[in-house]
């Protein structure tokens, strides 16, 4: 985050100006031991699963085969349903089957109900259930005791769910020690004293303990627990649990879900964004497993398996012959473990193995897992790579075409100073010959961080501005984040406050946090309404200086709150429909991006196309426009990270990815700058940003041989863009990558991956 050497002492601001090299506080962000749930799922060892398939309580809708789970330890059923949808898609969702409250469903992702084909059932056995999924010839195999789904093509095992027994599904239960239990308990004390018959156990007490695991051999009647077993232990931190000085106060206790995916065969996963890590995702056994929870991560550090801003739980493996996708629907904390049975075997040892004959089948383990939520997975079957993308993109949408300037090369800076510094970058480029498209303003354009206003003093005239700018075929961009500064006499807060559209907490009080503007309120975007009224916003009359040359760029929508745990929201802040924050976490910022890009789309009279870039995104966030991959430093690293990082966001979808060229933090010297712009003119969003606090870097301060070489590569790109614009064309039809190597396939010879 950019939360800036603003809030550093001046010492340590300045070592890190002067080139010491920066280093996230990872005591800002929970590992997996610290977070409850997490914790919880990762000690239960795989191979003891206590789920049952009831085979006969299968029920064979026209598409839908739903039957009955239960977990033979607390007898709590669950609800599996299975779908074989059109175009080699399997879908499997898992819930309570009698919930104490609804579980959250992750809505606005999919683009709408995905049709299905026909099941069947084509064979029963002791203890199995096979059902046919649609003409693909894709099979599902039921197994009762333990229960394990296993995918096949044919003959051939694609992918097995629960195998290892991890499918985990915490049901909601009443906390023991709650006011209610309390008083009952005070009440049959009281009871008790009047009695003089010996207590009775609790009807149905004495069979369930017999089931439970700690019920081992040899336990007494007085050993037994005194809490009906149905309840696990519950641990510390279940019902409420504290990272440094915040407590979440958990009112429904442990609610986390996960399970197990074996993908026989496979050694290459992918995807899984946003992770400053190689593209190809790593085994993690004995570290963390990779976190899915938008964070604004202040000097982030590249090869972790760490979260930051946006997370899109799709994952891909491939193999010769094969490519498949795992779409994990889910909007709360999640973390993904890896497994490879061919972890550290060196190519050596494998054909040493080979030669022997020997070896085992390469094999790769997906665990998630998430901290609310229902189970809710699509299964891509590809075959082939480009397949599992379209069957991606049918489901949430493909990249939204990009408007033709925004391919071209867009300058950025915290901050450009006022109108008159604007007029002379502008000039710069002009004298300097160098191509450009686009001119950003950052948060300090706005009149004291009131988002949709300016500052008068710096920016007196902005719409003479942005008319001067389009009369040169040039735009600006302005920064419009969604945390708005509590101040009564500011229109934005007023009106949000007076018509109930924040974010609540937990008591009810429209929820506060510390942003740049200071105090801050957080409107509910998850509110259909309230990203009505954002959308109404960007209408020129109401955005006041607004032209058709002004488009928008979302930050901080992960939700950043410089005062929360974890730099965020509360997860028990409430939310529209009563949801908690922790239910939905991941998607806040899509919605931003959505009513920002929507509000566009409407001022236009849905005349032009949009252009937002977001920093937080979740899967669909590709229909709203551009990502970047946030605040990188300027030393090689970060710039050899940002390849992988773009092409891991472009094949879940996010094909307009760029990273910050020259790098965010700090000051690049002069060879990397131009490496920079070499490697972002190849990137789909191509734009130069820096921090407040770096030296100014237009290219025409570098030498005469550098600012050379930053212009050819200025103008290579420009002489690429009508195949950008292609490129852009075919991923927004079928879903391929932008950012790829090798060409794509003919779009006409393969008409089931053609999208609209
Ligand atoms: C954080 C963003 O990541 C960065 O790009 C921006 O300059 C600052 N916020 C200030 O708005």
């Amino acid at each position: 985050m950019a939360a800036a050497l603003g809030r550093w002492p001046l010492g340590l601001t300045l070592c890190c100006l002067l080139g010491a090299s920066l280093a996230v506080d990872r005591g800002n962000f929970k590992t997996c031991e610290q977070s409850g749930f997490c914790r919880r799922q990762r000690r239960i060892q795989p191979g003891n699963s206590p789920y049952r398939a009831l085979l006969e309580s299968l029920e064979l809708g026209p598409d839908v085969a739903r039957m009955r789970l239960v977990n033979e330890v607390t007898q709590v059923p669950l609800l599996l349903e299975l779908w074989g949808l059109s175009g080699n898609v399997t879908r499997l969702r898992i819930q309570e089957l009698n919930p104490l409250r609804p579980r959250y469903q992750v809505p606005d992702v999919l683009l709408g109900e995905p049709p299905a084909e026909r099941l069947e059932v084509t064979g029963r056995d002791e203890g199995t259930l096979e059902l046919s999924l649609g003409p693909g010839g894709h099979r599902l195999l039921v197994t009762e005791r333990p229960f394990r789904l296993d995918l096949l093509r044919h003959r051939e095992l694609l992918c097995s769910v629960n195998a290892r027994g991890l499918l985990v599904f915490e049901h909601q239960r009443r906390r023991r020690d709650s006011l209610a239990d309390k008083v009952s308990s005070v009440w049959d004390k009281i009871k008790s004293l009047f009695r003089r018959d010996p207590p009775k156990d609790p009807p149905g007490e004495e069979g369930a303990a017999q089931e439970g695991p700690e019920d081992g051999a040899g336990s007494t009647q007085s050993e037994k627990p005194t809490e009906p077993p149905a309840e696990p232990e519950e641990e510390p931190g279940a019902w409420e649990e504290t990272f440094k000085t915040h407590t979440d106060s958990k009112p429904y206790g442990p609610t986390s879900v996960g399970l197990d995916f074996s993908l026989p065969g496979f050694e290459h996963v992918y995807g899984i964004p946003e992770h400053a890590d190689n593209l190809r995702l790593r085994p993690t056994e004995g570290g963390d497993p990779y976190r899915l929870y938008n964070l604004d991560v202040f000097q982030y550090e590249v090869f972790t398996p760490m979260a930051l801003y946006g997370s899109v739980p799709l994952l891909l493996a491939h193999r010769p012959r094969l490519s498949l996708g795992l779409f994990w629907l889910n909007a709360a904390e999640t973390w993904v473990d890896i497994g490879s049975n061919t972890a550290g075997k060196t190519l050596f040892g494998k054909l040493l193995d080979y030669m022997q004959g020997g070896g085992e089948t390469p094999q790769t383990e997906v665990r998630w897992m998430s901290e609310s939520g229902v189970i809710d997975v699509f299964l891509l079957l590809g075959p082939g790579p480009a397949d599992v993308t379209a069957q991606y993109g049918r489901l949430t949408g493909t990249q939204a075409l990009p408007p033709l300037f925004s391919l071209g090369y867009h300058q950025s800076r915290w901050n450009y100073q006022d109108e008159a510094d604007v007029e002379a970058v502008e000039r710069g480029f002009e004298e300097h010959e160098l191509p450009l498209d686009v001119l950003w303003l950052d948060i300090e354009h706005a009149d004291g961080k009131r988002y949709f206003t300016w500052d008068p003093a710096k920016f007196p005239n902005p719409r003479g501005m942005l008319e001067r700018l389009a009369a040169r075929k040039r735009r600006m961009v302005s920064i419009v984040d969604p945390h708005i500064k509590v101040d009564g006499g500011y229109r934005v807060h007023s009106e949000l406050r007076a018509r109930g559209l924040y974010v609540k907490t937990k008591d009810g009080n429209d929820y506060e946090g510390w942003c740049w503007p200071g105090s801050s309120a957080y409107p509910d975007f998850t509110n259909p309404e309230m990203r009505e009224w954002w959308a109404n916003m960007f209408a020129y009359d109401q955005y006041e200086g607004s032209t058709e040359a002004l488009f928008t760029w979302n930050d901080m929508n992960e939700p950043s709150v410089f005062s929360g745990p974890e730099v965020t929201m509360h997860k028990d802040a409430r939310h529209f429909g009563g949801w908690e924050h922790r239910e939905l976490h991941n998607i806040y910022g899509l919605y931003v991006h959505k009513a920002t890009a929507e509000g566009q789309i409407r001022r236009s009279g849905g005349r032009l196309r949009p252009f937002v870039l977001s920093r937080a995104f979740f899967a669909g966030s590709q229909r709203y426009g551009a990502v970047w991959t946030g605040d990188n430093t300027a030393d090689w690293e970060h710039l050899r990270i940002s390849i992988p990082m773009c092409l891991s966001f472009g094949l879940a979808g996010l094909a307009f990815c760029g990273a910050d060229v020259g790098g965010f933090f700090q000051n690049p010297g002069p060879e990397l700058q131009v490496r920079w712009y070499q490697a972002g003119a190849f990137q789909p969003f191509f734009r130069a940003h820096a921090h407040l606090d770096t030296a100014r870097r237009e290219p025409w301060l570098l030498s005469p041989e550098h600012l050379a070489m930053v212009r050819a590569a200025l103008r290579r790109r420009y002489a690429l863009l009508p195949t950008w614009y292609t490129a852009f064309y075919h991923c927004h039809r079928q879903g391929i990558p932008v950012m790829r190597c090798g060409a794509p396939k003919n779009p006409k010879s393969n008409p089931k991956t053609h999208l609209r």
